[in-house]
């Protein structure tokens, strides 16, 4: 496994691999490194997939607000290493805030629409900072493939929508959200929680299998699902719910508000962003109610 810190030094990298095998594919993980499972389970299809296998490992400044955690954002670069390593990546790509943003980009990639709603609303400008870093990444490492995981479900959505309105050719790979054993979706930020939060936690999973149940009842409308799981969050004394929503996926558009959920065939997603104490959490799961489509 080769450590990259400069745009050069992984440029030489990816010729040497292009040049050795010029038909050789080139799976990219972009990641803000403390690396988990839930990382590690798309490094994994990304080795499966493809001749080599690139790892970025960049806290992006540009896509966290003034008062978010950029700062206290958890790394560890040995441990980060070792995992890769473990995990069979060819190339980690790990460059200083200076090397990706030598000066104040003045270009920037906005992606309307499916921004407006859910981390788009509660966080304004962040998915600006995703879209010009992935395009950044994309251009510096020309991947095939691009791995990504549904946990970020509208970062998937906003990143396909911009590599397919911009015509840049790599395939974008959807993969599943990877859970703890009680529920809880891995996360860097799981690090923040408490002892208690973290019991606490696992009321987003089960709200959302508590979801699971309630679209198969009959009659069912989206108004009634989000104020029964908002009710359940509600039950663990210190959550905060920043967004329980239902909208149609990957448009992200809202969907009938009263009518039964059953009576539509459309793929949904119900997405959670809940906080505990300073540590905000993201969950979701997708649902296509009536899939005999009556
Ligand atoms: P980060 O939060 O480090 O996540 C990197 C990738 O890992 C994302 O595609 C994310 O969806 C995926 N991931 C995180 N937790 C997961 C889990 N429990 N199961 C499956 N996949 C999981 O997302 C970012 O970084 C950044 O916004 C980035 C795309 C790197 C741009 O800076």
């Amino acid at each position: 496994m080769i450590l990259c810190r400069t745009i050069a030094e992984l440029k030489n990298e990816l010729y040497s691999i292009k040049h050795s095998n010029d038909q050789a594919t080139i799976g990219l993980v972009p990641t803000m490194g403390f690396l988990h499972e839930g990382h590690a389970s798309l490094m994994r299809q990304s080795v499966a997939e493809n001749i080599a296998s690139v790892l970025s490992i960049f806290v992006n400044p540009m896509q966290f607000g003034p008062n978010e955690d950029f700062e206290r954002y958890p790394r560890d670069e040995a441990r980060d290493l070792a995992i890769a390593k473990e995990n069979g990546i060819d190339i980690v790509f790990m460059p200083e805030v200076k090397e990706m943003y030598p000066s104040k980009p003045r270009t920037s990639v906005m992606i309307s629409q499916l921004t407006e709603r859910l981390c788009g609303a509660s966080r304004p400008g962040h998915f600006d900072g995703v879209g010009l870093v992935v395009s950044k990444l994309f251009h510096l490492v020309q991947p095939d493939r691009a791995y990504f995981g549904m946990k970020d479900a509208q970062q998937l959505a906003v990143i396909q929508q911009m590599t397919d309105d911009l015509n840049i050719p790599v395939e974008i790979v959807p993969c599943p959200i990877v859970r703890e054993p009680d529920g809880l979706a891995l996360s860097s930020r799981n690090v923040y929680l408490s002892a208690e939060q973290r019991q606490q936690a696992v009321v987003l999973s089960q709200s959302l299998a508590l979801a699971k149940q309630m679209v198969e009842e009959k009659g069912i409308t989206p108004e009634e699902l989000i104020a029964r799981v908002k009710a359940k969050i509600s039950e663990a004394g210190q959550a905060e719910i920043d967004y329980v929503e239902w909208l149609t996926y990957p448009s992200l558009e809202l969907p009938a508000w009263n009518e039964p959920i059953a009576d539509h065939s459309e793929k949904y997603i119900l997405a959670l962003a809940v906080k505990f104490g300073s540590t905000r959490l993201i969950d979701n799961a997708l649902f296509v109610p009536n899939t005999r489509g009556e």
